[in-house]
């Protein structure tokens, strides 16, 4: 059986006792491969398997065996897809059972994906439609305080009222520009990108829309870094969020260190053997500020997640979106005692850029 290479085989005998395990049921079912194993109680060697235990206990009585079904188990959360046959002896009788199967999970997991991208795409039209449509009339709002502003100058009052106003659509306003930008997909217009140009251009944009008072920045850029293939624009806009985060959290006093250095080339997970390590560019915008609490570690990155009392939340959803874009990573340390640190890793030429 030529397939049998990647799908995992189990056989027993008639009286319950394992005659083939493979390595891909082993390694499928967790267990550490055992030539005594052979020989032994299914019921005993699969103990800590009992859907399977079940099923190979059901193949002598069941008229109408299992094919191409589906089973999740639930001790190591993995979906295998099976087939349980007879092994017939010359009489035709059934001297065994055997199975059959194919570990489904990364399958189930990319099917998955693909159904929360459809979800998410949907969603994304909605919003992106809403924040048009919101665009204008905030505009309006805000020409037409301006206007009845300079109507009542003898009022402060209503000069104070009308301020408001104004300050609160600029504030709606923005946060419907980023929502557009968030929903928007990212088209990278890739090109020979120097990070220390991007980092420079990120801590005054950062500065322009955080006042950052009495925070000091350090900035140690490797010398004769390479050039990345990246988005100068949109590696900007990465760089600025988590600055303008970092001021924030440290609200007026701190230090914001950033770096930039080569990396160990990236391990390769995808598992194509024709893979070659890629060269990686690391990125660390460290502050020392309170920390991100850990009960909230893991949906920072989430749209509209924010602890702000004005956050739009929408700043490391974008951040990730552009990490994302450009085949990188984003890895997140944190602790009440040392403050925060966003460590970008960007291959220095994406692996993308060949299907553009
Ligand atoms: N440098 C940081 N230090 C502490 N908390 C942070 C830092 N960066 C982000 N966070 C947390 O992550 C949340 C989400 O950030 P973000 O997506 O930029 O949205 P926003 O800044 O609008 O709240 C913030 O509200 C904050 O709680
Ligand atoms: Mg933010």
């Amino acid at each position: 059986m030529v397939q049998s290479m990647r799908n995992g085989v189990l056989a027993i005998t008639r009286d319950g006792r394992i005659a083939v395990m493979n390595e891909v049921a082993y390694r499928t079912f967790g267990l550490t491969p055992s030539p005594e194993d052979i020989g032994q109680p299914f019921g005993d060697v699969l103990r800590d398997q009992p859907d399977v235990v079940r099923i190979m206990a059901s193949a002598f009585e069941l008229n109408h065996l299992p094919n191409r079904a589906e089973l999740r188990l639930k001790t190591c959360r993995k979906v295998i897809g099976y087939t349980l046959s007879h092994v017939l002896d010359e009489r035709g009788q059934a001297a065994g059972a055997a199975l059959f199967f194919k570990d489904l999970t990364r399958v189930e997991q990319l099917e998955e994906r693909e159904r929360l991208r459809d979800r998410l795409a949907a969603l994304g039209e909605m919003a992106a439609a809403i924040a048009h449509e919101l665009k204008n009339p905030l505009a309006g709002i805000e020409v037409m305080a301006g206007l009845l502003r300079r109507q009542v100058p003898d009022s402060p009052d209503l000069q104070g009222l009308l301020g408001d106003i104004i300050s609160e659509t600029k504030m709606a306003n923005a946060i419907v520009l980023e929502m557009l930008e968030f929903v928007r997909p990212i088209r990278l217009e890739v090109e020979r990108t120097s990070i220390a140009q991007v980092l420079h251009d990120a801590v005054r944009m950062a500065e322009s829309k955080v006042s950052r008072r009495e925070i000091g920045i350090t900035m140690s850029v490797e010398a004769h870094l390479p050039l990345i293939q990246g988005d100068h624009h949109q590696l900007c806009r990465l760089f600025t969020n988590l600055m303008a985060n970092a001021f924030e959290a440290l609200d007026g006093k701190g230090t914001v260190a950033i770096t930039a250095a080569a990396g160990p080339p990236e391990e390769d997970h995808s598992g194509s053997p024709d893979a070659h390590p890629a060269p990686m560019i690391v990125i660390e915008v460290a502050d020392n500020g309170p920390g991100v609490p850990p009960d909230i570690a893991d949906r920072i990155f989430n749209p509209f997640f924010t602890t702000k009392a004005q956050g739009s939340g929408l700043g490391l959803a974008i951040v990730r979106k552009i990490v994302d874009a450009h085949d990188g990573r984003i890895d997140l340390t944190s602790s009440p005692e040392h403050g925060t640190c966003f460590r970008v890793t960007l291959p220095m030429s994406s692996r993308k850029e060949w299907y553009q």
